[in-house]
């Protein structure tokens, strides 16, 4: 690790500063979750080949709930058989060590980090969380889970009437939907967490960035509010380029050009040793 690098993290930890890691699919890349942006990310309905951009809509999902749910339950599927890998596990490490200091903002719907050990009320998962789901007509804003016999489903099974009985909001016996924010949807608070992450960002003195490519809105908001803070030094951690690793370099921060499965566990063993 650059020396200039390993400097500025030492003093960190020796500081009351806050330190937030903001995550994206490149973390769980590392436990063979494809972002589904591949040719494995399509998806036939009929003769029609759908992406993700057009799977994961409110509109599809009102018009073909079916496909939308057997979409979703396979990629839950692919979810439940992964597992945490060394990133995930040195930011679980990093709440440990740091406290209320820490905040975590994930756009992955995986549930890898809280499966890391990283706690609810510390990680803000802006994108959702593929293991629950939520009243389609909004009845009430209650999550719950989506029941664990889901977690063997495959690419081919249909949905029975048995299965879609599983998938109905307890409260109102209406059809449920997956808490994951569509393409067609807003971010809020109540289930994004938006005011909270701004806040967070706003008080933010280290942003460490891993494994995201900077293509969707809440992220970039939160780096571009610690780059206001003149104080406050972004680091980029990403095998490839991407915008957040030009603002960190702009900024007095750092972009490491490598995987976080391998320089996460760096930063923790040094913050741990300074
Ligand atoms: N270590 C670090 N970075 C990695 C690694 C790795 N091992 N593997 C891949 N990356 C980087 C890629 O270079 C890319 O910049 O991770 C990034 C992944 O980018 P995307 O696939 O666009 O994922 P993400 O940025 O999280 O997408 C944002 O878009 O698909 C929607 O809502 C969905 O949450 C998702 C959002």
């Amino acid at each position: 690790m650059e020396p200039s690098l390993e400097k500025l993290l030492k003093a960190f930890v020796h500081s009351e500063k806050a330190i937030t890691i903001l995550t994206g699919a490149g973390i769980s890349a590392e436990s063979g979750i494809p972002t589904f942006r591949g040719p494995e990310g399509y998806w036939t309905i009929g003769s029609q080949e759908y992406r993700p951009q057009e799977m994961a809509t409110h509109r599809m999902f009102l018009n073909n709930p079916n496909e939308v749910w057997k979409w979703y339950l396979y990629r839950l599927s692919v979810c439940a058989r992964a597992e945490p890998n060394p990133g995930h596990l040195a930011v679980a490490g990093m709440e440990r060590l740091l406290g209320g200091r820490f905040h975590l903002i994930t756009q992955n719907v995986d549930n890898l980090h809280i499966r890391a050990g990283n706690t609810p009320e510390r990680t803000f998962q802006i994108h959702g969380n593929i293991f629950l789901m939520r009243c389609a007509a909004e009845c009430v804003e209650t999550l719950t889970p989506v029941p664990s016999v889901f977690e063997s489903w495959t690419r081919e099974r249909t949905l029975t009437q048995e299965d879609a009985a599983l998938l109905r909001c307890p409260a109102c016996g209406g059809p449920a939907r997956p808490h994951v924010l569509w393409f067609d949807e807003v971010y809020n608070e109540p289930f994004y967490r938006l005011t909270s992450t701004l806040n967070v960002a706003r008080n933010t003195d280290l942003l460490i960035v891993a494994g995201t490519s900077g293509t969707t809105n809440l992220p970039n908001k939160v780096a571009w509010e610690v780059s206001r803070r003149h104080t406050a030094v972004i680091v980029d951690i990403n095998i490839d380029v991407n915008p957040f690793a030009a603002l960190a370099s702009r900024q007095g921060g750092f972009a490491v050009k490598d995987a976080s499965g391998l320089v996460l566990p760096e930063i923790l063993s040094l913050f741990e040793a300074a």
